[in-house]
């Protein structure tokens, strides 16, 4: 079979892939929490036959499509977990799970993984080598599911990694991809600083943690302004202050959090150390005593340059060359990482967006939805990838 009709195939499966990924979106699930979509995923897989299908954690999903003949195995990973967002969409496969939706799409993707499965696992006689799709659950919090899979030994034999996101900041019908850095670690802290409490009448007879507090976070951002260089891009940002009761006394302790993010590992390795000396130097010339709690989270996504530079021939190949969106790395994290600690692969942006069927509002907000179209260049992509990758050893 060819190319040209795995693309036919594909534009037969369109409505079932909408149908998928609006059966995924009534019943969201939230992370590690994805009973009912993981086992939906395991039944409609079974049914395609030819896969060899696990379950490395309660939640996730592996299939594996071995090929006729020996070569390299090309993994695909979709994610499948919701968000705790009430959703504000009126469409009439909105969410049944109060409280939770699929405001990042993670639907789509899991829908398009499910298209290109079915597709492939018809042409086993075709496959040189194996092609393993990973549903993976919970994307959406930290430690996250890639990380859980990778050392379950789902990449166990992988040669290479894909994976891609719908998102409703590119246009429907255009493809973005970045080499090298693409999206930061994102870490999260917590600052503790104590003093002493006492009335807020007599300040000299007490450590007023709330000023000193004002100095810390102002003293903060000099972090990135000053100690870092310039070229370097990182972002340190506190989103979180709590502390004092009353009107008239202040409190004794007070916490601030924030996040902070880098495409640099030396420099997230720098960044607990930098942060102490802030905070301790400010907090003792107030009288006052910070402890920092800092938590590493998702490391920095790197795209390896050759299977970067296959996705944009492949899709100027069959979209056309206006068919790929130039882009910037973002400051956003993706678990995706962790799969790329490991093998090579690259993550990849489909676009969603279109303001005529509103699907133009951001992610993790109570309106966001995908353009269902973006899931039919999704679904493509995959297919000329797999047929990429498959020229190698024919
Ligand atoms: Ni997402």
């Amino acid at each position: 079979m060819t190319l040209a009709e795995w693309m036919k195939q594909a534009e037969a499966l369109q409505q079932q892939v909408v149908d998928w990924r609006r059966h995924f979106h009534r019943y969201p699930e939230l992370s590690f929490q994805e009973v009912r979509t993981s086992a939906y995923i395991a039944e409609q897989l079974e049914s395609f036959g030819g896969l060899e299908l696990s379950r490395p954690t309660p939640t996730s999903v592996v299939a594996r499509l071995i090929g006729s003949r020996p070569g390299k195995t090309l993994a695909f990973r979709a994610d499948i977990d919701a968000l705790p967002i009430q959703e504000e969409n009126r469409f009439e496969f909105v969410s049944q799970n109060p409280g939770v939706s699929h405001a990042c799409g993670h639907d789509s993707h899991a829908a398009i993984l499910l298209g290109a499965a079915k597709i492939l696992a018809g042409q086993k006689k075709r496959i040189a080598g194996e092609i393993r799709f990973i549903f993976q659950h919970a994307e959406e919090q930290v430690p996250g599911g890639a990380e859980q899979l990778v050392e379950a030994g789902v990449l166990d034999g992988v040669d290479a990694i894909y994976g891609l996101h719908l998102v409703s900041w590119i246009e429907t019908g255009k493809i973005g991809v970045i080499a090298g850095p693409a999206m930061a670690g994102n870490d999260a802290f917590d600052i503790i600083v104590r003093g002493t409490g006492g009335h807020a009448a007599y300040p000299h007879q007490s450590v007023d943690v709330i000023s000193t507090a004002a100095q810390v976070i102002t003293n903060l951002q000099h972090i990135v302004a000053r100690r870092l260089d310039p070229l370097d891009r990182a972002v340190l940002s506190l989103t979180q202050i709590h502390g004092g009761t009353s009107y008239n006394s202040f409190p004794e302790e007070l916490k601030i959090s924030g996040t902070f993010r880098a495409f640099d590992q030396e420099i997230r390795d720098k960044m607990p150390g930098m942060i102490r000396q802030v905070i301790e130097g400010v907090g003792a010339a107030h009288g006052a005593v910070c402890e920092l709690d800092y938590r590493y989270g998702y490391r920095p996504l790197v795209n390896d340059a050759q299977l970067v530079e296959d996705v944009r021939e492949v899709a100027a190949g069959f979209f056309g060359k206006e068919a790929l969106q130039e882009m910037k790395p973002v400051l956003g994290a993706e678990d995706f990482s962790a799969y790329l600690q490991k093998v090579p692969g690259a993550f990849i942006y489909v676009g969603s967006r279109n303001e005529e069927k509103e699907s133009h509002y951001p992610h993790h907000t109570p309106r966001f939805t995908v353009d269902e179209d973006g899931m039919d260049t999704g679904l493509k992509l995959l297919l000329l990838l797999v047929d990429k990758w498959q020229r190698a050893f024919r």
